[in-house]
């Protein structure tokens, strides 16, 4: 089966054409980013008028560079949420249209299910795994029992990782979204120069929280009596990076412990983080686990990642009405 693939929900418009819910023959993305680097995050309402631009786009590109033509697609898959909901609705009305004109079945397609299930485009990983979805607005643990059954096992009780990163980039000075930003500068830094709290590390459950390690950067941010820049900034990102890595990599792994799970698989926007892959590499000898992340093309938003879950449900039958709504808010 031959599946068009629609993600926009938040500032990255992308199209793919993938076969059989494995392979990838195109995955093509527009990032917003520059537009919204000038305010400093994102603004839905230019979100969704860029994505209304960039849509038929990529979708042209997508079937070009993957060789094929809108009637070789046998089904259209959408991340119908959740997400900016002006923002989604581009992207689901673009799918319902293609879908209604060529006659084929549409399915929505939950976008962190997405991302949790990214890797099985680049290898067969067997279930049951940990999932530990970690981007600018979800830090979520879950157990992957297979397409469609997942448990969630923890989440942030406040801000997202990304959202951390971002936050912290922006009161050190760098451009939006600061995330790859702050990891290149750690990667030069000294991480015990500066020690930040590791919230809820010891509680009990699976739950994070990210805010307070946040407002303990700005408190020491605050207290510097020298400019934040070179070495100092340098230092600063490597502390608070560590704290973050810490934190995510030991809650997973006792997780993975204590649901007797022997993959973790790290997705979405923040598994591209130098620091948190070395650490989980590192974990994973210790512990025989075996962990996954996929590449950092299918760890950011992109639509390849939906195809797995969408090629899935159209080969069981499932076909979303066309009036299939956005969902902002839509747990897991
Ligand atoms: O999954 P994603 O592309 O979009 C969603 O949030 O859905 O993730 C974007 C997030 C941003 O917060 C960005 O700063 C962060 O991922 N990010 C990183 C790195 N690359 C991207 N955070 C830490 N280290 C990175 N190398």
């Amino acid at each position: 089966m031959l599946v068009l693939a629609i993600e926009s929900s938040c500032d990255e418009t992308s199209a793919a054409v993938v076969r059989d819910g494995r392979r990838v023959l195109s995955n093509i993305i527009a990032s917003q980013v520059d537009v919204h680097a000038q305010y400093g995050g994102v603004v839905p309402e230019l979100a969704a008028r860029k994505h209304l631009e960039a849509c038929p786009v990529v979708i042209d590109q997508a079937l070009s560079q993957a060789g094929v033509s809108l009637e070789d697609i046998d089904g259209v898959a959408v991340t119908s949420g959740p997400g900016l909901i002006g923002a989604l609705l581009v992207g689901l009305s673009t799918a319902k249209a293609l879908a209604y004109s060529l006659d084929v079945p549409l399915v929505g397609v939950h976008h962190i299910e997405g991302h949790i299930l990214a890797p099985l485009l680049e290898q067969p990983i067997a279930f049951p795994y940990l999932a530990l979805a970690v981007s600018g607005g979800h830090t979520h643990l879950y157990q992957v029992d297979g397409i469609g059954q997942y448990t969630l096992l923890g989440r942030t009780l406040d801000d997202a990782a990304g959202e951390a990163f971002d936050k912290v980039a922006k009161m050190s000075g760098l451009s939006y979204p600061g995330g790859a930003l702050i990891d290149k500068l750690a990667q030069q830094g000294d991480a015990c120069r500066f020690e930040f709290p590791r919230p809820m590390l010891h509680r009990p459950g699976f739950d994070f929280s990210f805010s307070g390690i946040k407002t303990a950067v700005l408190t020491q941010i605050k207290k510097l009596d020298e400019p934040l820049e070179g070495q100092l900034l340098q230092d600063l990102a490597a502390g608070f990076q560590e704290a973050v890595v810490d934190v995510l990599s030991k809650k997973a792994f006792k997780a993975a412990k204590e649901y007797g799970l022997s993959r973790i698989v790290v997705a979405g926007g923040v598994a591209c983080n130098s620091g948190l892959r070395k650490r989980f590499g590192q974990m994973a000898e210790k512990n025989a686990v075996e962990v996954f992340f996929p590449a950092p093309l299918l760890c950011a938003d992109n639509a390849a990642m939906l195809a797995v879950a969408g090629d899935y449900y159209l080969s069981k039958g499932c076909r979303a009405d066309l009036d299939l709504n956005a969902r902002s808010n839509w747990p897991l």
